[in-house]
């Protein structure tokens, strides 16, 4: 298995509400991206990290890698303005030979070795993949305040990272998004406008990004639970 990873953080964590890219915030004393990282490289059949960060991070971001000691390559990359952005920055960076690809989110540091290698795996025989889970919560459509449509709940699912894709169908999609000034919020939304399927992979339920302070507080407790 050739287990290459993009791993967008080149955000600034708006909604948290700190001084400084969320990622770098201490979760049990290490930084959220640690947590992260240190998942990806236990995996086993990972051969190469491409981390995207914005360029204030890149000292920070460069001692946490090397805190870890990976025993493969690890590329830090100039991420943009967006993360479709800084993921079409990742996918230009891939080493020669990659022929598919997982992208997951440095924010979603509670995801396991396990999940890793169930995506890479499936990787073989799908072009385009993500992981996700059913939504337990009635979802509603609201606009202006008023609920406008209640979707049927055996129908929805929460998406998450990891997202597989091959890369000549990821790459193609990038440049259809540029072309059409398409934004998304995921990767797989760019394979959906083009037509494409995009299969699911049964993620996990304490796969949560960490995007607001009650985040943070979950995962102490996820990660206390597993220790
Ligand atoms: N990301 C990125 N480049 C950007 C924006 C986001 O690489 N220009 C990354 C984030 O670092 C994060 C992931 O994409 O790991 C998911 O984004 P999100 O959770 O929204 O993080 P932020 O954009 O940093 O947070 P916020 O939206 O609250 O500002
Ligand atoms: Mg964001």
């Amino acid at each position: 298995m050739n287990g290459y990873l993009l791993i967008p953080a080149a955000g600034s964590g708006r909604r948290m509400g700190a001084d400084r890219n969320k990622l770098l915030l201490p979760l049990l004393g290490e930084p959220i991206l640690a947590w992260t990282l240190k998942a990806a490289i236990a995996t086993p059949g990972v051969c190469w990290l491409g981390i995207m960060v914005h360029p204030q991070d890149r000292a920070d971001i460069t001692a946490i890698v090397a805190a870890l000691h990976p025993e493969v390559p690890v590329e830090l990359i100039e991420g943009g303005a967006t993360r479709q952005a800084s993921v079409w920055a990742g996918v230009q960076a891939l080493p020669q030979g990659a022929d598919s690809v997982l992208i997951h989110d440095g924010a979603r540091c509670l995801a396991t070795p396990n999940l890793f290698h169930r995506c890479w795996a499936d990787l073989a025989t799908t072009p385009a993949l993500i992981a996700a889970v059913p939504v337990k919560d009635t979802i509603k459509e609201v606009v202006n305040q008023k609920i406008v449509h209640t979707p049927a709940r055996d129908r929805l699912w929460a998406a998450q990272t990891p997202q597989g894709f091959h890369v000549p169908l990821l790459r193609a999609a990038h440049q259809q998004s540029l072309e059409n000034g398409w934004e998304v919020t995921d990767d797989a939304a760019l394979l959906e406008r083009m037509g494409h399927e995009v299969a699911i992979v049964i993620g996990e339920e304490t796969n949560l990004k960490i995007t607001t302070p009650a985040d943070l507080a979950i995962a102490t407790l996820i990660l206390q639970s597993r220790l």
